[in-house]
């Protein structure tokens, strides 16, 4: 038996040998030069924290308010489409394991499980983090409002509507290895949508960016459905502004795993940019490339509530099922756990940019 994985790391190494060459492409690679993807986790590991000593940490702990809740602790999972290609539960399966955990769930709109089956095995659990379902807009307005209430008579708490994917990124990786679903995986909440009429001629990228997700459409959603609304896929500073005045739940500092627009900047440098910008008027949630419980008191550091784990989550489910995410999350909070004790951070509100500049004044 293979020693049991410690790190996430260890968990990324040992998916990568159990998924098939197509699944791994899709589910790991970020588009172009994967520039994005690599400079996510530098960003991250570059910042430095400046550890407080010899302060009083009785009564020590994660939690964190989010969306009018306390939480056990500031770790959510992304939305990731297809969660079968890594593992036969899918989507269900994560889902009981972030509830396990006390995480938060966003479930995709690309899911492969349907949603009523994610949050039937979830919502009774008294310790479950926040439900919320990801919208991808569709060329068709109906079609949106129908998901947005069939999300909420399932019980889901917030809509996530992704701003940052009119289209795909050039995903190089999934293109040379011929990627495509697999029998039996399928987005099974897309199966209706009635098909997109013909583009105009002339028009790029096959006339998709004309149906794409725009401030109007945001604002028309909002009018027609009770949940609160999160923006995700915010990354300039002037958008955050824009989202702010639109009246949003929340905002979720992301490039996309790294996946759509390579070069775009890592979301360690766009964060603090909101953060300023915004003043703590929004609640801010950020992904892409949290590896290390270092990470996670990084983004808080830097004005983040919480934050998304993505890829882990299907390199945990990849190699050992709901009990494999349950341990990637776990992994990640007492790692943060030891951070914090170590920075002299008795709660997360002890996390504020002091904390990464030894050159700041004394607080
Ligand atoms: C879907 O959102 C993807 O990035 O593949």
């Amino acid at each position: 038996m293979p020693p049991q994985p410690i790190t996430l790391a260890d968990y990324e190494a040992l998916a990568r040998e159990r998924l098939d060459p197509g699944a791994w492409a899709y589910l790991y690679g970020g588009a172009a030069d994967e520039l994005t993807l690599r400079a996510n986790t530098e960003g991250w590991q570059r910042l430095e924290l400046w550890p407080r000593v010899l302060r009083a940490l009785a009564g020590g702990h994660t939690q964190v308010q989010l969306a009018g809740r306390t939480l056990a602790h500031p770790i959510l999972l992304a939305p990731v489409a297809h969660q079968q290609l890594a593992h036969p539960d899918g989507e269900a399966a994560s889902a009981l394991a972030a509830a396990a955990q006390g995480a938060g769930y966003v479930l995709s709109t690309q899911s492969s499980v349907p949603m009523e089956t994610v949050s039937q095995a979830v919502l009774g659990d008294p310790g479950r983090g926040p439900l919320w379902f990801q919208l991808y807009w569709q060329h068709d307005r109906g079609f949106n409002l129908a998901l947005a209430e069939r999300a909420r008579a399932a019980g889901y708490e917030a809509l996530v509507l992704t701003a940052d994917a009119p289209v795909s990124g050039a995903r190089d990786r999934e293109r040379r290895t011929g990627f495509s679903l697999p029998p039996g995986v399928a987005s099974v909440h897309l199966r209706d949508l009635p098909p997109l009429r013909r583009a105009e001629a002339g028009t790029y990228c096959g006339g998709l960016p004309a149906h794409a997700l725009r401030w109007e459409d945001i604002a028309w959603l909002q009018e027609r459905t009770p949940l609160p609304v999160w923006i995700k896929g915010v990354l300039h500073p002037q958008d955050a502004l824009q989202a702010q005045q639109l009246g949003v739940a929340g905002l979720i500092i992301s490039n996309h795993g790294g996946r759509t627009l390579d070069t775009a900047p890592a979301t360690a440098r766009a964060l603090p940019r909101i953060a300023e910008a915004l003043e703590g008027k929004l609640p801010l949630i950020v992904d892409g490339g949290i590896r290390r419980g270092t990470d996670v008191l990084k983004a808080v550091a830097l004005g983040a509530s919480a934050v998304l784990l993505g890829r882990p989550v299907m390199h945990g489910l990849a190699v050992e099922g709901a009990l494999g995410v349950a341990r990637v999350i776990r992994i990640l909070r007492d790692e943060l756990e030891i951070a914090m004790a170590l920075s002299g951070c008795r709660t997360l509100s002890d996390a504020t940019p002091a904390l990464l500049d030894g050159a700041s004044q004394l607080s």
